[in-house]
């Protein structure tokens, strides 16, 4: 078995930024009422013009990744690429990453659609595949444009969610001292039975698109708020104890917490229901708002950019979403 670990990150966020008070000037909200709720105070959209759209975030991300891993695009085994909203709905995102890299050497490409969990499931899965010796460098990508699917018109979604992207570059660790990089235990699940908590049922097999829907505003997503906040603090907290048992340590061993970035609240409530101090815990919810799967890599890469996550830190992925899926990784950076 191999030890694995973080190679290097990268992330991408559009340029055009929409602060809650723009937002109040398309739906009845104001600044107070959102910032108190949910701890954003702005997001950045991707421009319809082309050139911000999940795969181009991706490559823009991906390549300030390799270049922290010291590595050439054509040293990538495999792509895994989480996101609920691909540029397409054929060929995955991972391909369409694939081709903008210029990879030749066929690496395999595959989407995850885990929603906010995506890129923890993402880490998991390279990971085992990185330990069992089947790849040897896998990049994890989460790139989401939310932006397209939620319903600007309904004040309770679209001021929660945001553009942008983050990855990492998931590698063999041939640091084979007891304190050096590893990804030391993770774990994965979910749980079918809350798939109305947030869901978006049309635009599939089941209800194809039709112009009556789109008239009647019922493709954009739906969201039981209060439910998936419920959920989210018991699931969020029962991970990360469960990962923190799995590698035989306290929550005094972890340096930093990188949470799925849905509501400060939920951050909060999670934190304490694990009594760890806020200074652990890595917010960038107030710039980014809820960037699905790109919200943990984003918050991580930024931590370990401005220095605050240095490498032998032991840190901790926690993240939820809709399914409703749910995954934790401990690592040493
Ligand atoms: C969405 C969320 C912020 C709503 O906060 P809340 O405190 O539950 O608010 P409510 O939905 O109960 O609404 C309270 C009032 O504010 C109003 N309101 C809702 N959105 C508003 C907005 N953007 N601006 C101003 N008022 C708003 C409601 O209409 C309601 O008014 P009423 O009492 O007159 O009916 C909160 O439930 C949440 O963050 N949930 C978790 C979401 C989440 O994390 N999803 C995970 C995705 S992975």
């Amino acid at each position: 078995m191999h030890k694995t670990k973080i190679l290097g990150t990268g992330m991408f966020v559009p340029k055009k930024v929409m602060t809650n008070n723009d937002l109040a000037e398309v739906v009845e909200t104001n600044d107070e009422w959102i910032y108190e709720r949910t701890g954003i105070r702005q997001r950045h959209i991707c421009s319809n013009e082309g050139g911000e759209f999940p795969s181009d975030m991706a490559y823009n991300a991906t390549l300030d990744a390799l270049k922290d891993a010291n590595l050439e695009p054509e040293d990538l085994d495999m792509i895994l690429f989480a996101s609920v909203t691909p540029d397409m709905k054929l060929p995955n995102s991972a391909s369409i990453l694939q081709t903008k890299l210029g990879i030749k050497n066929q690496c395999a490409c595959l989407d995850i659609a885990a929603a906010c969990s995506g890129f923890v499931y993402g880490v998991n899965m390279a990971d085992t595949m990185i330990k069992t010796g089947l790849m040897k460098n896998v990049l994890v990508v989460g790139s989401e444009m939310l932006s397209q699917e939620v319903d600007w018109k309904d004040r309770r979604i679209c001021i929660l969610f945001g553009d942008g992207c983050g990855v990492a570059v998931v590698g063999r660790s041939e640091d084979e001292s007891s304190d050096g990089p590893e990804i030391l235990a993770s774990c994965l699940g979910a749980d079918g039975s809350g798939k109305e908590f947030f869901q978006q049922t049309v635009g599939g097999a089941v209800q194809p698109l039709t112009p009556d829907i789109i008239i009647n505003r019922e493709h954009f997503m739906q969201m039981k708020g209060t439910e998936m906040f419920k959920v989210a603090t018991r699931t969020l907290a029962k991970n990360a104890k469960k990962v923190l048992a799995m590698a035989e340590m306290t929550l005094d061993d972890v340096d930093w917490i990188v949470p799925h970035q849905a509501n400060i609240r939920i951050i909060e409530t999670t934190a304490k229901m694990l009594g760890a101090p806020m200074e652990k815990v890595i917010v960038n919810i107030d710039k980014y708002a809820n960037t699905s799967a790109a919200t943990v890599p984003m918050a991580f890469h930024e931590a370990i950019k401005d220095g605050r996550i240095k490498r032998g830190d032991i840190v901790l992925f926690d993240a939820f979403g809709a399914g409703l899926t749910h995954g934790a990784t401990l690592l040493r950076y």
